[in-house]
């Protein structure tokens, strides 16, 4: 596919140039909005040469970046967790859906991760126990015996995907970058205690009830393990992504991670992403080694805040960098 018209307009200001090599990038879903549609063949054109947007998890950190780095990042990723209905039951509230259409209105392209906090099999014992309830160790829910269609946890699952189509419904007209079911392969949440095959049915299912069901046309699926058994397959997914917490001091490109992600695609044209991270990678070194990371995000806290992981000299060389875009540096991209 050829890009026929401009992303955007703002870009000759920027000193950027067409990227010769236009880069295909369809959405998996065929019924894709077209602000969601633009979404992604920016994000695969901005990478296509080793450019690479900033992100940052939580409103409250990408605003303590402006204030004391004096950049926004050009993406803000939010949490689905409190809107999970086994929490909700507990005493949780969310306002993430809040914040995410303030940075949208603020021209920030938008990522949500979900803590799904389980269907059942909380442990309430204490209010610390039932935080947990999104990790293996914290609930009995057993995801091989939920995903059978016959099964009580079925019903709750598809409960829990209604509950957060209801909030993404609210976003509608906006792109959403979405990453369900993250880190499955590492076992700690409980949509990867029980292996690759239920996962990779829980994440059917989530895609086929928000697209076909709920008819959800604004979000990019976005999967988030390099691990071959664990991969829902190029036709369920429009990025692919790894998150990475090196040591600190590490600001390597994470090279063979992007390409695993590369591989895993079969050299695919999908944009490859660092989900989440808590050292950001030295935009030098990823041009270097060719890691065409199209965003990283930093974790909230003190990984973007504190001298350890990221420190302010450091931060402000990154987000100054030229080949890391910012949230003034993408002006239409989100309508
Ligand atoms: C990407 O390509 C454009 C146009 O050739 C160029 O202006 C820009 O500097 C390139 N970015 C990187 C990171 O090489
Ligand atoms: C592709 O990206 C470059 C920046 O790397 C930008 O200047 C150009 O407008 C983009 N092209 C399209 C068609 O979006
Ligand atoms: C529930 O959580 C409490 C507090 O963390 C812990 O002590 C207890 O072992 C947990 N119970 C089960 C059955 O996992
Ligand atoms: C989940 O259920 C399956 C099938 O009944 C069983 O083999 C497995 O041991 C259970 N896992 C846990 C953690 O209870
Ligand atoms: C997707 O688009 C096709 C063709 O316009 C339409 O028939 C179908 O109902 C749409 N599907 C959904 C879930 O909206
Ligand atoms: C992907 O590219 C790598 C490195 O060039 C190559 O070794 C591999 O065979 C390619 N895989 C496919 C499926 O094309």
């Amino acid at each position: 596919m050829r890009f026929s018209t401009p992303l955007f307009s703002g870009a000759a200001g920027l000193g950027l140039l067409l990227v010769q090599a236009a880069t295909a990038a369809t959405p998996v879903n065929p019924n894709a909005s077209t602000p969601a549609r633009k979404l992604l063949s920016f994000l695969a054109n901005t990478s296509s040469n080793g450019t690479t947007l900033s992100g940052q998890q939580e409103l409250e950190d990408a605003d303590w970046l402006a204030k004391n780095v004096g950049y926004s990042p050009a993406i803000l990723g939010v949490d689905l967790m409190d809107y999970s209905p086994s929490r909700v039951q507990l005493g949780a509230s969310a306002n993430t859906i809040e914040d995410a259409i303030s940075y949208a209105k603020r021209g920030g392209i938008i990522t949500f991760c979900w803590h799904w906090g389980a269907p059942a099999g909380t442990n309430t014992s204490t209010s610390d126990s039932w935080y947990n309830n999104f990790y293996t160790e914290g609930t009995t829910f057993n995801l091989s015996t939920a995903i059978q269609p016959s099964s009580p946890g079925y019903k709750l699952l598809i409960r829990d995907i209604d509950a957060i189509a209801k909030q993404l419904a609210r976003v509608k007209d906006i792109p959403i970058i979405f990453r369900p079911l993250h880190e499955a392969d590492g076992g700690w949440f409980w949509w990867g205690a029980a292996g690759p095959e239920p996962c990779k049915a829980l994440y059917n299912l989530l895609f086929d009830r928000l697209t076909n069901t709920h008819g959800l046309n604004n979000l990019l699926w976005e999967w988030n393990s390099k691990a071959p058994q664990w991969y829902p397959g190029n036709d369920k997914v429009d990025i692919v992504s790894v998150d990475v917490y090196a040591d600190t001091g590490d600001h390597s490109s994470q090279i063979a991670d992007y390409r695993a992600l590369q591989a895993l695609t079969g050299n695919s044209t999908k944009p490859i992403a660092l989900a989440e991270v808590g050292n950001i990678p030295d935009p030098a070194q990823t041009l270097k080694d060719g890691a065409k990371w199209a965003y990283w995000l930093t974790w909230n806290g003190d990984f973007i805040r504190g001298e350890e992981k990221n420190p302010a000299a450091f931060k402000e060389r990154v987000f100054a960098s030229k080949s890391v875009l910012t949230l003034d540096e993408i002006p239409g991209v989100i309508a």
